[in-house]
């Protein structure tokens, strides 16, 4: 299955997505006369942009703050963007503590591009707020205690201070754009702002400035890319000789309750491009992380630690791509794929065997594939096609919950309703359980899909406030990239709110979908459903919900089931029907 964007948007390509300034172009001309001189926080919080003259007195206050910070023994930090990963990684860092002493040794300063989207970060950080919404309770005290208490985190708008620095962490996006839905070859690495920060880098940072990517990128891109930028700007300003300090430690954080520990006590891998970053990105990692628990690995080259994440995500990718030919099946010949999975985790070497729901989503598995794909081509000039599983699993994987529609379709047909004249309840908007993170969720497909053919969407979740991808798809994740591109009749979907209450979104469906597992459908009873939808309802599983005894009892109010993997569920409603 492949989709062509429906209006297509040849005129957006190669631009970096959160390019701040297209943010401003992109409004209207009295709309842009306010707003461009303001950022506005999700809760809805505005902030006036810098202006010219205060950029310099915020160098001084940072100066100020890094002589003390100095004079108290302690190396300065600067965190280059105050995204999900470096929000929580600056508050890490500037939490740790010398083995010896237990005192602080680091003094962090987080740096974000003052633009309209995103400036709002700096006032609220520098207030001791977190600029993420995690669900792991230590996010807020971490970086409200390192703010206000430990006085070992601020946040700046200034590229300057990357003049200050010791170490300098890049944790700046770098994404991939998918011309279609379905076929990731036709894409790019949409590396720009990646190159924008390295140039920015190179010119400002004292030549011994340990610089560390960890942003996820294309394998090669610190060899191929970072060096050449940084020893020409480094070229440029007389450091003929300097030899840039380049380092890759990749992030493998997990949103969720783990949050900051999936950054501090986990597993580490680290390279760098001589002898002399590698020992340097050494001693910093075991001086902010759990190393005495979680060892780290230290690879020769940075290509080699580049290599590793984008090849662990895309085993990952595979194993759960893999899953959905046997779902299907699964589906077609009577078999219940959810207690195959189950027997065959027995096995202690099969354990990690895992069900995919209606998608993959999240940040990382949806694109990092592809990136391996992109860099071999682009940035090692390969013209062969070596490439199979990996792309092929990511468009396994992203049109996956096209099937799922399908299924919703063919339970209301069992029930004698149409898709078009059908209100469909989707119970669950993020990529996986127990989060409140939508980003590339199979549900998103799902409701885009089901719309398309004309269905009414009501959406619940628990963890999820706003669906950012569908109230600004004109400009979430950024302009030209929304998923919608690949569906007609998407325009009303900027109006769909997620909602809390669960018997607003159930009242008079006509079919309901249960597409994550959040704890609070786990124990949903079918006697619930049906006297919150007010009738008999079409039951579509995603993710392995229901038990037998549930999907029977479905069939007993009346109800039609189908399911992801779930071929027996007809076995179950012969038998209702037998009685
Ligand atoms: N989010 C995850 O779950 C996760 C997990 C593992 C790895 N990663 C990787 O970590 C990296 C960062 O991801 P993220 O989720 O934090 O992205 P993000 O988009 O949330 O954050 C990136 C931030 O960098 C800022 N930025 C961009 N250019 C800048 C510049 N020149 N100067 C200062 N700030 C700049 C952006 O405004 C934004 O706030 C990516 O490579 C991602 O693949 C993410």
């Amino acid at each position: 299955m492949v989709r062509n964007p429906i209006y297509p948007t040849p005129f957006l390509r190669g631009r970096s997505p959160m390019n701040s300034s297209s943010d401003i172009l992109s409004i209207g001309p009295t709309e842009a006369t306010l707003n461009a001189l303001s950022s506005t926080s999700p809760a809805g919080e505005s902030f006036p942009l810098p202006s010219p003259e205060d950029y310099p007195r915020e160098f001084e206050r940072l100066q100020q703050l890094v002589q003390e910070q100095r004079e108290l023994g302690r190396e300065i930090v600067v965190v280059m963007g105050l995204g999900f990963v470096g929000a929580v990684m600056a508050g890490v860092v500037a939490d740790s503590v010398d083995r010896t002493t237990g005192k602080p040794s680091k003094f962090v300063i987080g740096m974000q591009r003052p633009s309209v989207r995103s400036y709002w970060k700096i006032p609220l950080f520098n207030r001791g707020v977190a600029p993420v919404e995690a669900e792991d309770p230590e996010v807020v005290p971490l970086i409200s205690r390192c703010v206000n208490e430990k006085k070992t985190l601020t946040a700046t708008f200034t590229e300057d201070a990357l003049s200050l620095a010791d170490v300098v962490v890049v944790d700046v996006q770098c994404d991939y754009f998918k011309e279609c839905l379905g076929n990731v070859r036709e894409g790019h690495a949409e590396i720009a702002a990646l190159e924008d920060s390295l140039r920015v880098i190179g010119e400002k940072i004292q030549p011994e400035c340990l610089v560390l990517i960890e942003t996820t990128v294309p394998p090669g891109t610190t060899e191929y890319i970072a060096y050449p930028i940084i020893k020409k700007a480094f070229e440029k300003r007389g450091l003929t000789d300097a030899e840039p300090l380049l380092s890759h430690s990749f992030e493998r954080v997990m949103p969720g309750r783990e949050y900051v520990a999936s950054i501090r006590d986990f597993w580490r891998v680290c390279s760098g491009i001589n002898e002399t970053a590698r020992e340097r990105v050494r001693k910093f990692l075991s001086e902010i992380l759990n190393v005495e628990k979680y060892p780290l690995t230290v690879l020769d080259r940075p290509i080699e630690s580049e290599t590793c994440k984008i090849v662990e995500n895309s085993y990952r990718a595979t194993l759960l791509a893999f899953l959905d030919e046997w779902s299907l099946f699964a589906e077609r010949n009577g078999v219940d794929l959810i207690k195959v999975i189950n027997a065959i985790k027995m096995r202690p070497t099969h354990s990690n065997m895992i069900f995919p729901g209606p998608g993959i989503g999240g940040y990382c598995l949806p694109k990092d594939g592809g990136l391996g794909v992109w860099a071999y081509r682009t940035l090692m000039g390969f013209e062969d096609d070596i490439f199979k599983i990996t792309p092929a699993a990511i468009d396994i994987n992203d049109t996956r919950a096209l099937h799922a529609a399908e299924l919703v379709r063919d339970a209301l047909r069992n029930m004698s309703k149409i898709v078009a004249a059908s209100k469909i309840a989707i119970l669950g908007a993020s990529y996986r359980e127990d989060v409140g993170d939508t980003r590339y969720s199979g549900s998103e497909i799902l409701v885009r899909k089901l719309t398309e053919m004309g269905g009414e969407i009501a959406v619940h979740d628990p963890y999820v406030q706003h669906w950012w991808e569908f109230e600004k798809q004109e400009t979430y994740p950024a302009v030209g990239h929304s998923w919608s591109r690949f569906f007609r009749n998407q325009e009303k979907l900027n109006e769909l709110r997620i909602q809390q209450d669960l018997e607003t979104v159930l009242k008079g469906a006509d079919a309901v979908v249960l597409a994550v597992r959040h704890q609070l459908y786990l124990t949903l009873t079918p006697d619930e459903i049906v006297r919150m939808a007010g009738r008999p309802i079409a039951v579509v599983d995603c993710f392995g919900i229901l038990d037998d005894e549930k999907i029977q009892r479905f069939f007993e109010l009346g109800c039609e089931v189908k399911g992801l993997g779930r071929g027996h569920v007809k076995r179950i409603k012969d038998r209702v029907k037998r009685v």
